[in-house]
């Protein structure tokens, strides 16, 4: 911890990789808010403890990844609707009087992404979303917000998708469903299946996508084209984006409840894209 500075930082593991203390460290300069923002690689086995002593040491908020985002829920004395509704947090912010809130910003990152900087309309669209993990968990109410025409969780196997569907039916019509019943274009496909990661693809029939008009979305990123990616433009979707922004937006949302302050996301994402692309 750096000494005299509201203390931040991001607990994951592994975390080597984390692009986060760029991100908050350029939201930092850029919004001229005086803090430190470290990666902290909390063991496997000890993370409630860990982030405790961080808290007791006098860290102001932090955000959680993978494999403690169902942890830090467990953890928390409060927790935000959508995160109560994610059964995840990514945001940690503790209180003046030391009691820690639980937030998840990933949904509204995801959203923020879609609406203000793609400019795609989620209002009345028949959204396809691919996975039942906890990424397709995290998001499923902002997305819901946002009153689809349908919501589609398409996944590998089904009973997954049926207990977020049952999960979520009181907030707007979302509907479970195998790869292969899916036979009729949507306006807009969000893949957040972990497939990306290892290079592969959701068994998805062609039909879902409709050329010239259906939009793609894959919450993982690269600094290649993704295999959904690749597989939807080859099929002629309208246009194809990939989660480098959603990790930006959810940064954001965390800045500005930590801070009271909004950064601006766009030269942040110029940044990362252009490394990630050297
Ligand atoms: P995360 O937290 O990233 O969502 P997860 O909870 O392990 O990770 O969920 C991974 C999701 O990707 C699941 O929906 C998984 O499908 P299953 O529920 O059937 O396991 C999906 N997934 C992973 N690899 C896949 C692949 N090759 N094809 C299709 N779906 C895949």
């Amino acid at each position: 911890m750096v000494a005299g500075l509201d203390q931040y930082g991001v607990f994951g593991n592994p975390i080597g990789h984390s692009k986060s203390p760029l991100i908050h460290r350029l939201f930092a300069e850029q919004t001229g808010q005086t803090m430190s923002y470290e990666a902290l690689l909390a063991p496997l086995d000890g993370f409630a403890d860990f982030a405790r002593d961080f808290f007791a040491r006098g860290g102001r908020g932090a955000n959680v990844t993978v494999p403690f985002k169902e942890q830090a829920f467990a953890l928390v004395n409060q927790l935000s609707e959508r995160a109560e509704r994610a059964g995840a947090v990514n945001t940690l912010c503790r209180h003046a009087d030391g009691k820690l809130l639980g937030d998840n910003t990933d949904g509204v990152g995801l959203v923020r992404d879609l609406t203000v900087n793609a400019g795609w309309s989620l209002a009345d669209q028949r959204i396809l979303l691919l996975g039942a993990g906890g990424a397709v968990r995290g998001v499923l109410q902002p997305l819901l917000a946002h009153k689809p025409r349908e919501l589609v969780i398409a996944n590998r196997t089904l009973s997954k998708a049926e207990t977020l569907a049952q999960h979520f039916a009181d907030l707007g019509p979302v509907l479970a469903s195998e790869f292969a019943w899916l036979q009729q274009p949507f306006d807009l496909i969000i893949n957040g299946t972990s497939a990306s990661l290892a290079g592969e693809l959701p068994p998805l029939p062609a039909a879902v996508i409709k050329p010239g008009h259906t939009r793609c979305y894959d919450m993982m990123y690269s600094a290649e084209p993704t295999a959904f990616n690749r597989w939807a433009s080859d099929l002629g979707a309208a246009a194809c984006m990939d989660g480098l922004g959603m990790l930006v937006e959810q940064a954001a949302e965390a800045f500005l409840l930590w801070r009271g302050v909004r950064p601006d996301s766009a030269p942040v994402l110029a940044e990362l894209r252009a490394q990630l692309a050297g």
